[in-house]
């Protein structure tokens, strides 16, 4: 696991938006096209704005991108004010010349008896496009990766998950009142998202220092879902210092033992 720890979220965010730009032209150049796996939340909102400078300011063109996002709020239609479709659409894929065909968002507006072949489908569709190249991600209090709460094994594919009361709760911030606040979503599984070929995990501010340093330094358990990337073979951790403190300080403590 690589750690990347940068003073600022902005900072962080620079760097892998230049890690991304290699991803694209990498590919272009072998004929390829990228497939990204995207977040939502305030965690990827200064990535997202430094991918679209790059392509009005430089050029970095999206036509070939693929992307799929991790997870949709049950209940919302994608014209919903909260959605993450529109969330997308806002901060992202509005401003880029990305092609609509080439962006997935599980669908939250679905009846109950469609829930599982959107699934399905959902998995297809990323198994058709070749699997994803580069999954980014965001961490929620509770360890949660995508919507994968804490109980969530190794190896769940996408489904529908009920979101734990932590989770809701951060949500408050922006729904303005906690009935608001969707009880359930679609999410792709963390076998899923293990399956992707390199992982980019972000996580700014003091109020992930805890869980940052449980998933990471901690056992390797469905209690902390994150905790599961630590088996991973590609993994990238963007961290600002704050969001560091614990795992830093639990990094030393761990090699001071080591050499007594
Ligand atoms: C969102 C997602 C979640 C968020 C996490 C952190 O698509 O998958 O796992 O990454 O809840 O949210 P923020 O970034 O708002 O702290």
């Amino acid at each position: 696991m690589d750690f990347h720890i940068f003073q600022t979220p902005e900072e962080a965010s620079h760097s892998l938006a230049r890690g991304i730009a290699s991803l694209i032209k990498r590919c272009e150049v072998a004929g390829k096209r990228p497939v990204i796996g995207l977040a939502t939340g305030r965690t990827p909102l200064a990535l997202y704005r430094e991918l679209v400078r790059m392509h009005r300011e430089e050029g970095l063109s999206f036509r070939n991108v693929i992307t799929f996002n991790l997870d949709e709020y049950h209940g919302l239609g994608r014209e919903h004010p909260k959605s993450y479709w529109r969330f997308m659409h806002e901060n992202l894929f509005d401003h880029l010349d990305i092609l609509p065909e080439n962006i997935h968002v599980p669908r939250g507006d679905i009846e109950p008896e469609d829930t599982v072949r959107e699934c399905q489908e959902y998995e297809a569709a990323i198994a058709d496009a070749g699997g994803i190249d580069l999954q980014i991600l965001g961490i929620g209090r509770t360890g949660h990766i995508g919507f994968n709460e804490p109980g969530s094994g190794a190896h769940t594919r996408t489904r529908l998950v009920e979101l734990d009361p932590v989770t809701r709760a951060d949500a408050v911030a922006d729904f303005g009142d906690l009935s608001a606040v969707p009880e359930m979503a679609l999410t792709v599984g963390c076998g899923t998202i293990l399956e992707a070929r390199s992982i980019a995990l972000m996580a700014w501010g003091a109020s992930k220092a805890t869980v940052v340093e449980k998933a990471f330094l901690g056992p390797v358990s469905d209690d902390v879902p994150a905790s599961f990337l630590q088996d991973h073979p590609s993994v990238s951790l963007y961290l600002d210092e704050p969001a560091a403190e614990l795992l830093a300080a639990g990094c030393e403590e761990k090699h001071h033992l080591s050499k007594d």
